[in-house]
Order: C-alpha cells, then structure tokens, then sequence
C-alpha cells in the first residue's frame, strides 16, 4: 500500500459518527511522502476542513513561521492529524474517533517511516505515545520508540488562546532545532559509532524507551 492508496482508501470514510456531524472532507495529510520529520496535530479545524489541508488556518501560520524558525520549510516535512475529521464547533475528539482513526495515523507514519515524529499538543502526545502525560511535563525532549523518536511541542493554537504560550512554543522549537542539527552531525560523525550508541545529543539526554521515561 502506498500512501496515495491510503489516502485514497480514506476518501468519503464513513468509519466513526464525524462523517455525520458536519465534516466537509477527510483531511488526510500534506507534504514529502518520503519526510525524516513528521508533524502530528490534533485535529482539521473550519479552513483545513474547507481546504483539505491541515494547518492552513491561523494556527498554521504560525506552525510555518516557527518551522522556519527551526530550519525546516512546510514542503520539506509530512504533516497530519490524529483524527482526519473536523469535529463538529471544534469539540475535543471523543476516544471512539481517535480510536477509529489512529491506525491510519499509524499507517501513514509505517509508510512515511520519519525519522522523528513531533507531536502538536496533548493529543497527538498521549495517542502516539500511549500515556496520559501532560504536554508540559514532556515538551521539548526527545523519546526513542523502537522505529521513531517522537519529540512532543506545545500546540501553535495552544499559544495563540494563551500568550504568554507564545515564548514556550518558539523555546520548544529552539530545543526542536538543536535537536535536529545535534542528529545530523551525530549521523556524520567520524566516531564509527552508529547515531544509536552515543548516549547524548548536545547535552539533551534521548530517553531509552517508554517505559524508561514514565516508569511503567
Ligand atoms: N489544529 C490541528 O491540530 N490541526 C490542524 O490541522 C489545524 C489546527
């Protein structure tokens, strides 16, 4: 299965009860099908469901400025959501539709095969990393899965209802960068140690594994 075909096979989905509830369209996903960074929100919101596009709206702009903040431009990377459908007044999604819908996430990160995950939020946090953890307990740091690294920012609308989450989210971007260029020169590094087997990167301790990170 290719992406298109994923994409494709999701067109006029009627799997969870949003198909009812007002959404325009699926939104499936934009950018490089071949992306090292993918970034995961939460949910379509008024113009990404009339566009078909996610981030598109407000909060999208922002998430353009700081990808560029960060060094990344929007065609370079992947970006979706955990659901594909725009809930009704955009309402919270409700556990039945993250479930219905986050296999499909997880198909398009197994197809994409990103290098690091970031993840937008609570939302995307707790559902890719499977833990009821607070966005500001994790933000900013870097957590090794077994095919991924997923490094958890703050939400670009977070900080556009919340001022003073503006500074948090530019500071979670700097660290996002640091991050990526500490990866990079690992990754050439005349060590002969694979990028895996150095332990830090720039001082940011990569966290081992899940159940490393919150003790279960
Ligand atoms: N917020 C999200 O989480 N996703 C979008 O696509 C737009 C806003």
């Amino acid at each position: 299965m290719t992406l298109e075909e994923l994409s494709a096979s999701l067109y006029n989905c009627q799997r969870c009860k949003l198909a009812k509830l007002g959404r325009t369209q699926v939104v499936f996903g934009v950018g490089n099908p071949h992306a090292e960074i993918m970034f995961v929100g939460e949910g379509p919101g008024y113009y990404e469901d009339q566009q078909g596009e996610p981030f598109v709206g407000a909060a999208g702009k922002l998430l353009n400025e700081l990808l560029q903040s960060a060094g990344l431009s929007r065609s370079q990377v992947y970006i979706a959501n955990v659901i594909k459908c725009r809930p009704p007044n955009n309402r919270d999604p409700e556990p039945d539709e993250v479930d219905t819908c986050k296999p499909f996430l997880l198909q398009q990160i197994e197809l994409i095969k990103p290098k690091v995950v970031c993840t937008l939020g609570n939302w995307a946090t707790q559902t890719l990393l499977e833990k009821k953890v607070g966005i500001t307990k994790v933000r900013g740091k870097a957590f090794n899965l077994k095919d991924f690294v997923i490094f958890p920012l703050l939400h670009p609308a977070a900080a556009l209802h919340q001022g003073n989450l503006q500074e948090p989210l530019r500071e979670d971007f700097r660290k996002l960068k640091a991050f990526l260029d500490a990866r990079s020169t690992a990754e050439t590094s005349p060590s002969g140690l694979p990028s895996e087997s150095q332990p830090t990167l720039q001082g940011q301790q990569v966290q081992q594994t899940q159940m490393d990170l919150f003790g279960s």
